[in-house]
């Protein structure tokens, strides 16, 4: 049976990259490889202008119903004055919502011919390979009460509550407990337990949960010393689980240990259907829509194409054909290829169609 894919390419330089995220899906097709069904549906302010909503209710059902959704990116000047449940973020944060994708993976992956394009060392960022896995459902962003206060002395309170619970805990750190198993069998679990309760929650079910991983080394590490080892010695990590907030600072940070923007991938995994254990899932470039060059035709599609690539992975455990065009990009890169993103010393640079062909052809 076929399986499908819902491609939702958003605004700006959404619609461009995700072309090329086409042409390799019509490729595997043709060649047998793959047997993937694919529609396309509006999210963000093209669905704004189209519906009056950043996603209408037949997309967002098309997206419940797809085995994988692959999302570009929204927004965008033009949609700056849109009311506020309907900016074209709210596509984003209703498709979250709705698949209720809980676990956020951010690799970072140094690709050998942009090492010395890093602020960091060649020897310490060669050959790295990370998985930052982020809780991204609960914590301290969504936690209540959430409130700002007027003290009437020209002083103001502002509160964010950080509240997990066992089961919130639970279901991430086996999601990289899982992940780990296919990649170094190695996790470091952040938290900071020595002022949090939430920290010492954490850890107590991140301890309980690796006795069913005997066979996955498991490490605790205060966040903030996660912070410093993952600038240090980067490589010492294979996997780390962290909560919303310190996973989206300590993923930034290791992302751009080795990345610019247009080569960061990412993906959202929600928890296993009871029937099928098959698990909702969205992947996206870490970028946004990059209003001042959408148009132009010079945006980078790898992030995009390596969000593809964990599609293959993770929905559909097609890890042969993932492999193979990670490869293909890191043979690109090797070969000289860039885009104006990441050239370096006034090299000749290429668009997102000659980048996108000299991937697909590799
Ligand atoms: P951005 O990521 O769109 O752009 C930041 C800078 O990086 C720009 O100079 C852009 O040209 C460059 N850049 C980004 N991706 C690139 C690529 N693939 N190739 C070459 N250069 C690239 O972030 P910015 O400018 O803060 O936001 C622009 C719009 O995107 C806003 O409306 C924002 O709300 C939205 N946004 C959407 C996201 C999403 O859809 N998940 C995430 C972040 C921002
Ligand atoms: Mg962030």
């Amino acid at each position: 049976m076929a399986q499908k894919l819902f491609l939702l390419p958003g605004d700006g330089i959404g619609t461009e990259i995700m072309k090329e995220v086409e042409k390799v899906i019509a490729w595997l097709n043709s060649q047998g490889e793959t047997d993937f069904s694919f529609d396309s549906g509006l999210v963000g302010g093209c669905a704004y202008d189209a519906h009056g909503e950043a996603i209408s209710e037949e997309d967002m059902q098309k997206a419940l119903a797809a085995d994988a959704v692959i999302f570009g990116a929204v927004g965008g000047p033009k949609w700056d004055k849109v009311p506020y449940e309907k900016r074209p973020e709210a596509g984003l944060l209703r498709l979250r919502k709705d698949l209720k994708l809980f676990a956020n993976l951010r690799p970072a992956i140094c690709y050998p011919a942009l090492a010395d394009a890093s602020s960091l060392k060649r020897e310490l960022i060669e050959g790295l390979d990370i998985l930052i896995v982020r809780e991204l459902t609960g914590g301290v962003y969504f936690g209540e009460p959430k409130t700002i206060t007027d003290l009437g002395n020209g002083q103001k309170r502002a509160i964010d509550t950080q509240v997990y619970e066992t089961y919130e805990i639970d279901r991430i750190v086996r999601v990289a407990m899982d992940l780990a198993r296919t990649r170094k069998n190695k996790v470091h679990s952040a938290d900071k337990k020595n002022v949090m309760k939430s920290g010492v929650l954490w850890d107590e079910v991140a301890q309980a949960v690796a006795k069913d991983y005997p066979d996955v080394e498991f490490h605790h590490i205060l966040a903030d010393n996660a912070a410093m080892q993952l600038v240090r010695n980067p490589k010492q990590f294979d996997v780390m689980v962290t909560d919303n907030l310190f996973g989206d600072i300590l993923s930034d940070a290791a992302a751009m240990l080795t990345g610019s923007l247009g080569m960061l991938p990412s993906a959202s995994l929600g928890a296993p259907d009871a029937v099928t254990g098959k698990r909702k899932a969205l992947y996206e470039p870490v970028h946004g829509s990059a209003p001042d060059i959408a148009g132009t035709g010079v945006a980078n599609p790898i992030a995009m194409l390596a969000s593809f690539a964990m599609a293959l992975r993770y929905s559909f455990n097609l890890v042969a054909l993932a492999d193979r065009l990670e490869a293909a990009i890191s043979s690109v890169l090797a070969d000289g290829l860039r885009t104006g993103d990441i050239a370096q010393d006034n090299r000749k640079t290429v668009g997102t169609e000659e980048m996108g062909a000299a991937i697909l052809k590799k």
